[in-house]
């Protein structure tokens, strides 16, 4: 199905030619968290993940009703939002989600096309085509629907200079520890709820144009206890990929109907960024508190040559390091990947992140599936969930 690959500044780039790009999209622009305390929030992605300041809206700014913190990592913008009032649907989102992301920002062209072009094709608006200005040129701005109560924003800032969008000023701080290594997103894995992940991957096929160009069934991913089924989306040009999880049916609960219970809903369940060097990056992680999943049994490690078979040769990281850290090797046609789990890291057992490095591989590591998915069985079980 894809003809081409190239690296490109985003990573790996693969042309799908059964894609429609009535949506060309460029990048990701942004992903934007509901929080209840976005300052605190904030402090924990610089000390924690190694987010740098970079732009702040609230009061001092001019808003009245919340306060945004707009932290940077080379190309990954998150920005952290928390209601100041009581009525508002920012706290609304929070009192019923916990913390988890809102908005997941797409950068385009022409927002207004993209807004048309998908409620056209039946996506649900949540913000008509908006213009922002400043002293340094203007944004478009539009958002739709997705899964659950999860957002779309389509933002164009083709005739825009400044850092991040008009109504931010530039956020100076004092505390700045040193970033680990993140150099962009390479997927946003959504969890939506029973038999709905097909309906979905009909959503973003035709809606958005995407393609779907890999699939796990729940006979893939399973455990002992409990399964799961996901498919991948792209868009044409491979800069977005969007897994879509469902629960599957098991002897206990599976980890996607915990995120269901406890998000109270569908939204998404884990954000993957890339690194260069994960071995320097998961160090630097742990030394200031990450917590990641617990490592796999020394079999999993054993294993890793037959398991790369043709690639070991080109593997440059040392095992033993691999398995000091607990990061998972995983092999496909094209390669290799490195990848490792956080723990969820708000306290309802919701988002979590990825972090990971793709040695040519351009899959999402479903030789580690069930070594991961037992790991996370065992977190389960010391929470009652099982
Ligand atoms: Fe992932």
């Amino acid at each position: 199905m894809s003809k081409e690959i190239k690296n490109v500044e985003y990573g790996l780039e693969k042309i799908f030619e059964g894609a429609q790009d009535f949506l060309p999209l460029l990048g990701t622009d942004y992903v934007e968290f509901y929080v209840g305390n976005a300052k605190q929030s904030a402090h924990f992605y610089k000390t924690a993940f190694g987010f740098q300041s970079y732009a702040y809206a609230g009061l001092e700014t001019g808003l009245k009703d919340r306060t945004s913190y707009v932290l940077k990592q080379d190309k990954i913008r998150l920005v952290l939002t928390t209601a100041l009032t009581s009525d508002s649907p920012i706290g609304d989102h929070v009192k019923k989600h916990g913390d988890g992301v809102k908005v997941i920002a797409l950068w385009v062209e022409d927002a207004r096309k993209s807004w048309e072009e998908t409620t056209k094709r039946g996506a649900k608006s949540f913000m008509e085509p908006t213009v922002e200005k400043d002293e340094n040129g203007e944004v478009v701005r539009a958002g739709i629907y997705t899964y659950g109560e999860t957002v779309h924003m389509f933002v164009e800032r083709k005739n825009y200079k400044g850092e991040f969008l008009p109504g931010f000023k530039k956020w100076e701080s004092n505390y700045n520890p040193s970033p680990v290594g993140f150099k962009f997103i390479d997927h946003m894995v959504g969890n939506v709820g029973w038999g709905e992940m097909n309906k979905w991957v009909k959503w973003y096929e035709d809606v958005m144009g995407f393609v779907n160009f890999l699939s796990f069934d729940d006979k893939q991913i399973t455990t002992e206890y409990s399964a799961l089924m996901s498919k991948v989306m792209s868009n044409g040009n491979g800069r977005i990929k969007f897994p879509i999880n469902e629960p599957a049916k098991g002897k206990k609960k599976s980890q996607i109907e915990e995120y269901i219970d406890f998000y109270e809903g569908a939204g998404v369940q884990h954000l993957a960024l890339a690194t260069d060097d994960i071995i320097k990056t998961v160090a630097a992680l742990r030394e200031r508190g990450v917590e990641f999943l617990p490592p796999p049994p020394q079999a999993y490690y054993d294993d890793i040559p037959n398991r790369l078979g043709v690639h070991m040769s080109i593997m440059k990281e040392d095992i033993s390091k691999l398995q000091e850290l607990s990061i998972l090797v995983d092999a496909d046609e094209d390669g290799y990947l490195l990848q490792i789990f956080t723990k969820p890291v708000e306290d309802r057992p919701t988002l979590f992140y990825e972090i990971i490095q793709r040695m040519g591989a351009t899959g999402f590591g479903a030789g580690n599936f069930k070594a991961l998915f037992e790991s996370i069985e065992r977190e389960q079980a010391q929470r009652g969930t099982l």
